[in-house]
């Protein structure tokens, strides 16, 4: 039997202001009240895991175990299959240091290019949660995907990181055009929440 998250305090393990905000809307209607791991000085470890959901794992325990509370870590990235799913968890650092994603989508594009005329475009964003409870490690793990291509040039200025580059299946418009609720509807952290909400706090 899956334990339930119930009302009260969830560390959100993320630095992150605008996850922290995304995350609060998300969870309290159902009384839980997200408390971000900045605002409890909490360290942000290394994520030296070699799988998203070893990485949300291994920052969702820390929290836990540190705060004594509950806690909820995200990882997330994209996954193209022409680069064997590269650069999946080192999605944020093809960014460079700067995180310029400008530098991370060509980046992606050349590595494609240079592997000749028959690579595809697939490709596929990848989010894991965790949530863990503290002291008796206990782990919970979701995960949402939403396939796709890439295109080039890259399209739009609503999303964030690769979204101006990739085209969900069905779909005209890049992340990067869509209107966030839009989106949101059929996102890979989207599922997953979705996964969330129905195993641990419906
Ligand atoms: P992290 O999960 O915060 O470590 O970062 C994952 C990286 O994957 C981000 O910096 C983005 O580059 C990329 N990524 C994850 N989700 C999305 C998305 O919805 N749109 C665009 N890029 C994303």
């Amino acid at each position: 039997m899956m334990r339930r998250l119930g009302p009260g305090k969830l560390v959100i393990a993320s630095h992150n202001q605008g996850k922290v905000r995304e995350i609060a809307e998300l969870l309290g209607p159902y009384g839980i009240e997200p408390v971000s791991a900045a605002a409890l000085d909490l360290p942000e470890p290394e994520e030296t895991g070699t799988s998203f959901v070893d990485n949300a794992d291994l920052k969702a325990r820390l929290a836990a175990d540190l705060s004594g509370l509950p806690a909820l870590a995200d990882d997330s990235g994209l996954c193209v299959d022409a680069l064997e799913g590269r650069p999946g968890i080192h999605s944020a650092r093809w960014a460079g240091p700067d995180r310029d994603f400008r530098i991370g989508m060509e980046r992606i594009w050349e590595e494609v290019l240079a592997k000749g005329p028959e690579a595809g475009r697939d490709a596929h964003f990848v989010c894991a949660l965790a949530v863990a409870w503290p002291n008796d490690g206990q782990c919970e793990n979701f995960e949402g995907r939403v396939y796709g291509q890439l295109v080039w040039p890259p399209r739009g200025e609503k999303g964030f990181g690769y979204d101006p580059m990739f085209q969900p299946i069905g779909h005209q418009q890049t992340f990067g055009e869509m209107d966030p609720a839009e989106k949101h509807a059929m996102s890979h952290r989207a599922e997953a929440f979705r996964k969330l909400v129905a195993d641990l706090v419906q």
